[in-house]
């Protein structure tokens, strides 16, 4: 835990912090519960406090949020929390059940669908973008289920795999909005906030 980040900035946000560090090491052992019953299993949680510090200046600039591969929704209930629409997609049916149960025990109103974050729509250029190797790229899109596309959503969210960033980025480029902000984090690079429209 960052903790010179926490004594600096936790009097403002203490007691949500400290919900949010519940929901942290919840996840974490639901995740231990949950692993070897996966379909798909390409699940790997981020580090929540570099995301929460992500969205905590974002409060109040951006209204709709969309986790991509929200596994146990901790991210898209984090956004929720502090104030923002938020919603996640994920293709593993278990995971989307353990996200919708810990957004009601936390108390938040982020939705979950199951399917892909892919868009139907999407042109695959698969050359360019490399070939994606954990994500699924054969289930179909969740966006109708949300009654959202995804050009609807200010702030989008995602983990990918070191070698599927090409193809995140390509699909926020080609399927997101105009202004449509994308957060990515990654394991050794830590966290990246673009506008990649303007790219
Ligand atoms: C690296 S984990 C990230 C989990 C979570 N978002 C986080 O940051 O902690 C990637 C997640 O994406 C899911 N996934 C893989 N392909 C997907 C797809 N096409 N559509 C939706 N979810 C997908 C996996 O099941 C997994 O839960």
């Amino acid at each position: 835990m960052d903790n010179d980040w926490l004594a600096t900035n936790a009097p403002s946000c203490d007691s949500l912090l400290e919900e949010m560090r519940e929901l942290w090491s919840e996840s974490d052992a639901l995740w231990d519960e949950c692993r070897n019953r996966l379909e798909f299993g390409g699940f790997v949680s981020a580090d929540y406090l570099e995301i929460y510090k992500q969205l905590l200046p974002l409060q109040g600039k951006v209204a709709t949020f969309l986790e991509w591969g929200s596994g146990l929704g901790v991210v898209a209930i984090m956004a929720s929390r502090l104030g923002f629409e938020a919603y996640g997609i994920e293709v593993e049916p278990l995971l989307v059940e353990h996200a919708q149960r810990l957004a009601e025990r936390y108390g938040c109103h982020a939705e979950f669908a199951e399917g892909s974050f892919i868009p139907d729509d999407y042109q695959w250029g698969i050359e360019e973008v490399g070939n994606p190797s954990r994500t699924n790229c054969d289930a179909r899109a969740a966006y109708d289920d949300l009654d959202m596309e995804l050009r609807d959503f200010d702030l989008v969210y995602a983990y990918p795999w070191p070698d599927e960033h090409g193809l995140y980025l390509d699909i926020m480029k080609t399927c997101g909005g105009h202004r449509s902000l994308f957060l990515t984090y990654d394991a050794r690079e830590g966290t990246s906030l673009r506008q990649v429209q303007d790219e």
